[in-house]
């Protein structure tokens, strides 16, 4: 398979608005051991690349300064040591950066084959919210069947993913959205009730709709304020899973509350962690979530897609807020 020694990739020209972002030529990188380089078909954009635009979440050591943190696309070439690909294979993978490009590496152990009838523009935006609620709904949450499940920001990337999984795993869930429209798009995923943030408390219908007995796990992006309603929330051994702190990372916390109910307040961020520990949760997916895809139970749920050269328009998407589900760009 031809490789060309350059690529184009979508740069920042400093950090900014959606309007820094700019095409430049690369080199194009080369496999290392374990590592695959893939032909990127599609992108997935995450909330985390606007924060990375904007100066305000560089890219770990090590890792490519090129925004996208998920692809799909066909593997061209293998490091030493590969086992697993050949080149030709279409794969999704999970990187630490670098997929707003026309070529990517990802290490051999964060890349997963496509599930049954899945194009590689739907197959791009599952890694990154995937893994995310995988290790921390299940992994750290730990879920059971026919537990409460409660996704604050039910529409994003991470809350239509979370809000399918956790009912295709037999848990009932209630979500909270910003409009009525958007509370209606959780209840189409699967939700049991699904609160309007804005015209309502959370806390109190929530509390009404369990009658009085709570949720076992919230999956939370938001902090700040809604720390205390959610421990309030929480049932009985309930597990609060924080992954984002859309509003404040300084809380507090009654420790003596916290020790009588027996809760557990956990979370973690995906990206820094190592290639091994990502591969874990890569096995996990392709056991437990990969034949739920290729069934149809669950599904990517993708608002828009834009070509490459229009990153700065999907950027303007995200931000605005208007999305239900995950906006892609195609390669
Ligand atoms: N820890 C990790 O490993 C990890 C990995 C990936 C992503 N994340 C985080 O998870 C979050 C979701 O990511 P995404 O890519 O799925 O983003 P996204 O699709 O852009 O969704 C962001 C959501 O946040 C809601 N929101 C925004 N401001 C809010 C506020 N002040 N109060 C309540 N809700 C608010 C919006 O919905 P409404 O219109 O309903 O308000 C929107 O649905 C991001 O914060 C991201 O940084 C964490």
């Amino acid at each position: 398979m031809e490789i060309p020694e350059s690529m184009k990739v979508m740069g920042i020209r400093e950090p900014g608005g959606p309007e820094v972002m700019q095409f430049e030529s690369r080199p194009v990188p080369q496999p290392g051991p374990a590592e695959i380089l893939i032909r990127v078909q599609a992108a997935g954009v995450n909330r985390p690349d606007v924060m990375q635009r904007l100066g305000r979440y560089p890219p770990p050591p090590g890792a490519s300064d090129v925004l996208g943190l998920e692809i799909a696309g066909t593997v061209v070439k293998c490091g030493s040591g590969v086992t697993r690909w050949v080149p030709g294979e279409s794969v999704c993978a999970l990187l630490a950066g670098g997929g707003y490009a026309e070529y990517a590496v990802a290490p051999e152990p964060q890349c997963l084959p496509l599930p049954e009838g899945i194009t590689a523009r739907e197959a791009a935006v599952l890694p990154e919210t995937f893994f995310t609620v995988w290790t921390n709904v299940f992994d750290r949450g730990k879920l059971e069947k026919g537990e409460t499940l409660l996704v604050h920001g039910g529409t994003s990337g991470i809350g239509t993913t979370a809000i399918q999984l956790g009912v295709a795993w037999g848990a009932t869930v209630y979500t909270t959205a910003g409009t009525n429209e958007k509370c209606e798009a959780c209840l189409r995923l699967g939700a049991t009730h699904a609160v309007n943030y804005r015209a309502d408390d959370f806390g109190e219908v929530l509390r009404r709709e369990t009658a009085g007995r709570g949720i076992d796990v919230i999956l939370d992006i938001v902090g700040g304020d809604y720390f205390p309603k959610n421990i309030a929330l929480l049932a009985l051994e309930g597990r609060l899973v924080q992954i984002a702190l859309l509003r404040g990372t300084t809380v507090s916390l009654d420790l003596g509350d916290a020790m009588r109910r027996r809760l557990t307040i956990t979370g973690s961020t995906l990206r820094p962690r190592s290639v091994a520990e990502k591969g874990a949760i890569a096995e996990s997916l392709l056991t437990h979530v990969w034949p739920l895809i290729a069934t149809g139970r669950v599904r990517p749920v993708i608002h828009a897609a834009f070509p490459l050269s229009e990153a700065s328009a999907a950027h303007r998407l995200m931000e605005s807020g208007e999305h239900i589900g995950k906006i892609v760009l195609d390669v």
